[in-house]
């Protein structure tokens, strides 16, 4: 009898349920993604970032009050120790953002002063502090980087306001500081996506939150997963530089497709339906390019979009629709933001997920007892026989 793990290896773990989470659900089949219960359209609506960080890592709504300590502790928390803006002056300047990122978090650890701590409240405490200084370490690169000055916080902003002015010292307009709002709440939770998935296998073994984090980081840098809004944009330039009329995008599509590749921001593992984040986004994005003269943008997004879709249906792959990625990238970067720290941005809003998923997978808060991560793989290696190698000495050989 085939044993039933054969019918799952080597496809990623797509389709296995690894744990139970009360964080986010999606349905993908439907588009819908939720948080602790919440539709992504409702908080996109009404909430705030602070306040939809607050609802994953202690599982409700804040009251006025809470949501209050809430905000101003992440405040309290955004200054970054200065031996790391130190360790960053002596980087090489044109180093990846992310890699800059993901080495910056186990540094942001030693200045934890709760990090042997591995109580429940300890961990709500390292979590205010990733949330706060994560966006502050990618400003602070992005200054640093370019020979510019750091831009001290502006504690009048929302915490969505404060990261551009840091990041590009000029004060968004309140309209832009609510859309970034939104971009970050939008990202602030996907279920067992492979960054989270990373965070916490790697925290099952009882690391701390650090450690966790900056495997998060790691797993969200690729192409395939995080990366994939710079991929868009990336993408697009070389639409707009190739293609002369919005009438050879369908011809560009389909080459593009013939040979192999990806378009970047369609498809996903789970939905198998529009991704209701890129509805948020791609309204946004024809908003934001009515405002900045970038509408061009837009209209091309669409056209690749659609031919893509039809491309898509003629090869009987009707599942692939555009994902959170798709048009995110355009929104960035009307506001402003270079293409390499779109990705670090997806992490800004989503170490707060990664830090609720974190804390539930150390407090089991799903199950009945922390379990350590340890799945199998089938050993098909067969060099002499499947054991039975001899060991010569390196004289012998
Ligand atoms: C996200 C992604 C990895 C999920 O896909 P998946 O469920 O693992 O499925 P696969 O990558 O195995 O794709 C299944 C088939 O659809 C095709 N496909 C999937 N997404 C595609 C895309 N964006 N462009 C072209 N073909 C695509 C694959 O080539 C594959 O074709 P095949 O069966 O002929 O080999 C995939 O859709 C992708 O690479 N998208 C582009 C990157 C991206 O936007 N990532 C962000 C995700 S939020």
């Amino acid at each position: 009898m085939v044993d039933a793990s054969v019918r799952v290896k080597n496809i990623g773990l797509r389709g296995v349920t690894v744990a139970d989470t009360k964080v986010s659900y999606i349905d993908g089949e439907n588009g819908i993604l939720i948080y602790r219960g919440f539709r992504i359209e409702d908080l996109a609506k009404w909430s705030t970032f602070p306040e939809t960080a607050y609802l994953l890592l202690m599982g409700s709504l804040p009251t006025h009050g809470q949501l209050q300590s809430f905000e101003e502790e992440l405040i309290a928390a955004r200054e970054i120790p200065s031996f790391v803006l130190d360790a960053f002056r002596a980087l090489p300047k044109d180093a990846d953002p992310m890699d800059v990122l993901q080495a910056a978090v186990p540094l942001l650890a030693l200045a934890d002063p709760d990090l042997r701590d591995d109580s429940r409240a300890a961990n709500v405490r390292k979590a205010i502090r990733l949330i706060a200084r994560v966006p502050a370490v990618v400003a602070a690169w992005h200054r640093i980087r370019r020979g510019n000055a750091l831009v001290p916080p502006d504690n009048s902003l929302s915490h969505a306001g404060n990261f551009l002015w840091q990041l590009l010292g000029e004060k968004p307009d309140p309209e832009t500081a609510r859309d970034f709002d939104v971009c970050l709440i939008l990202h602030g939770d996907h279920t067992f996506n492979a960054s989270t998935f990373a965070c916490r296998e790697v925290v099952s073994t009882q690391a701390h939150m650090y450690a966790g984090v900056a495997a998060g980081v790691g797993a969200l840098a690729g192409a395939l997963h995080g990366g994939a809004n710079a991929r868009v944009m990336e993408m697009l330039f070389q639409v707009e530089k190739e293609v002369k009329s919005e009438e050879e995008v369908g011809d560009w599509v389909r080459s593009r497709i013939e040979a192999g590749k990806k378009i970047m921001g369609m498809g996903h593992a789970v939905y198998k339906t529009v991704d209701p984040r890129s509805v948020i986004l791609k309204e946004m994005s024809l908003r934001l390019g009515r405002k900045t003269g970038r509408e061009n943008w837009y209209h091309l997004l669409t056209r690749i979009e659609s031919e893509s879709l039809s491309e898509f249906e003629k090869r009987g792959k009707t599942n692939i629709k555009s994902n959170v990625d798709f048009y995110s990238g355009s929104v960035y970067a009307m506001m402003g933001i270079p293409v390499d720290i779109m990705t670090p941005v997806f992490a800004i809003s989503r170490v707060s997920g990664w830090c609720a998923h974190i804390i539930e997978e150390k407090f089991a808060d799903a199950q009945g007892k922390p379990a350590l991560y340890r799945p199998q793989a089938e050993y098909v290696g067969d060099y002499c026989g499947a054991m039975g190698c001899e060991y010569q000495s390196l004289e012998a050989r």
